[in-house]
């Protein structure tokens, strides 16, 4: 019975008109990138071809997202910084900043914040993970936009109820809706034809122990980080969230990670960040 429902709440959301879906013009462009023999030159025409896209990617690069520390003012820049392979990300990347931005700016901040985050975790601690992790953590929330979509007034209902009670929202949205987020983040993920590297973290990002054993296989280390960081990122922000089972940490081999000070770095990048946004709200006041 549980099941039927979710399979009719599943045919629903992905019949849906305003399911989030990458551009015509993306779409064309993954598949140009699908040709390992493309030539660079041939890629970079084609995406200055679309002026608002290139603005989108210069100000992604430019946000520190990449680590990138000087100004990057055009494409060829863009791409000779972060390389070649990462045409691909920057392109998705900008698609999700667009369809999560563009919605919900909390969401985005989140995800945003988060997705920073977990690149320095790996990088200062060295970890071995997938190499779209992440674009994987930047998109984790993306079910979010699509339950808002299918029924704003009970993902309302969950989001206020979280607040309120500090009940994480996951749970809430189940309540309301029949499914959560992170599930359906999965399913459109699915109608995208991502990999697996993607979708299986990001589908069982909120999931009880038994799912994560029967559905994870080789993504354990990639949906532990997912969840960490998650963890990390809402408790600094103050949002409900369950912390990161031991199991899950310990399977994933990253017991080691100091939990308390990656917390605490990151409420110091969320103080700096609104400090930064107070001041430019002044400059522009002026
Ligand atoms: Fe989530
Ligand atoms: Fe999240």
């Amino acid at each position: 019975m549980k099941n039927l429902k979710k399979i009719l709440i599943k045919r629903k959301i992905m019949g849906m008109t305003d399911l989030p879906m990458l551009s015509g013009n993306v779409v064309q462009l993954m598949r140009m990138l699908k040709d390992p023999g493309v030539p660079v030159s041939k890629v970079i025409d084609a995406i200055n071809k679309d002026q608002s896209l290139v603005a989108q990617i210069l100000k992604l690069v430019n946000s520190g997202y990449y680590s990138v520390r000087s100004k990057v003012n055009t494409l060829d820049h863009a791409v000779a910084l972060v390389g070649f392979v990462k045409i691909w990300e920057l392109l998705m990347s900008t698609s999700v900043m667009n369809i999560i931005s563009g919605k919900e700016q909390n969401i985005w901040l989140h995800s945003y914040t988060s997705s920073v985050l977990l690149r320095e975790i790996i990088e200062e601690e060295k970890i071995q993970c997938s190499a779209k992790i992440q674009l994987t953590m930047l998109m984790h929330d993306i079910g979010k936009i699509v339950l808002s979509n299918f029924n704003s007034k009970a993902y309302r209902k969950a989001n206020e109820e979280s607040i309120e009670n500090a009940i994480p929202q996951y749970k809430l949205e189940i309540k309301h809706i029949g499914v959560h987020h992170a599930e359906v983040g999965g399913w459109l993920l699915q109608a995208w034809e991502l990999e697996d590297e993607q979708i299986i973290p990001i589908s069982l990002h909120h999931s009880e122990k038994e799912e994560i054993e029967a559905n994870v296989s080789d993504w354990i280390k990639e949906t532990a980080l997912l969840r960490i960081v998650d963890y990390i990122d809402c408790k600094a922000r103050g949002f409900a969230v369950d912390p990161p089972c031991d199991w899950l940490v310990k399977a994933a081999e990253l017991d080691g990670l100091d939990l308390e000070k990656w917390y605490m770095h990151q409420q110091e990048t969320l103080a700096s960040l609104e400090e930064t946004a107070k001041e430019n709200m002044v400059a522009s006041s002026q």
